[in-house]
């Protein structure tokens, strides 16, 4: 099984991005944390981050075009803009579940709306960098 793992923008920072929010752990320790948990559940993970919107979108249409078992999307702020990335989470099949290391609804109200979480399978939001692990559990068993 393939899971593709999108990061948005300002995640290439992480680790050193207000760690008092986001945490102290980089995009690179989730990314193998991932592989190895991956590993005992019989998923190849594909981690990627890219700033740049349409780069999002063109990865969630090759995570079909590769037949991808499920999509962790975690799309920084453009979980709050993106109408973009709720389309394209449409195009595709393969079911995405939204993932975030804060839990936007107990910060700013411009974070309460998500577009992402309209087309998601579902969401894991708070947990830090578990929330990545959760949800590939969650992948996992779909
Ligand atoms: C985030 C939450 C977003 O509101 C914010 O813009 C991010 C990170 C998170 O993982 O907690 O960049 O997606």
């Amino acid at each position: 099984k393939l899971v593709y793992v999108l990061n948005g923008p300002n995640l290439n920072r992480l680790g050193k991005r207000e760690p008092e929010i986001y945490g102290s752990q980089t995009l690179d320790d989730i990314g193998e944390m991932l592989a190895t948990r991956g590993r005992e559940l019989g998923i190849e993970t594909v981690m990627l981050q890219s700033n740049h919107e349409g780069q999002l979108v063109d990865w969630l249409h090759e995570a079909e075009d590769k037949d991808a078992h499920a999509v962790l999307l975690n799309a920084g702020a453009y979980t709050h803009t993106s109408v973009a990335l709720l389309d394209a989470i449409r195009s595709i099949t393969a079911p995405v579940i939204e993932v975030h290391l804060s839990n936007p609804h107990t910060r700013e109200a411009f974070r309460h709306v998500s577009w992402v979480g309209q087309a998601a399978k579902g969401t894991i939001a708070g947990f830090g960098a578990q929330s990545y692990m959760l949800a590939l559990e969650a992948a996992a068993k779909l």
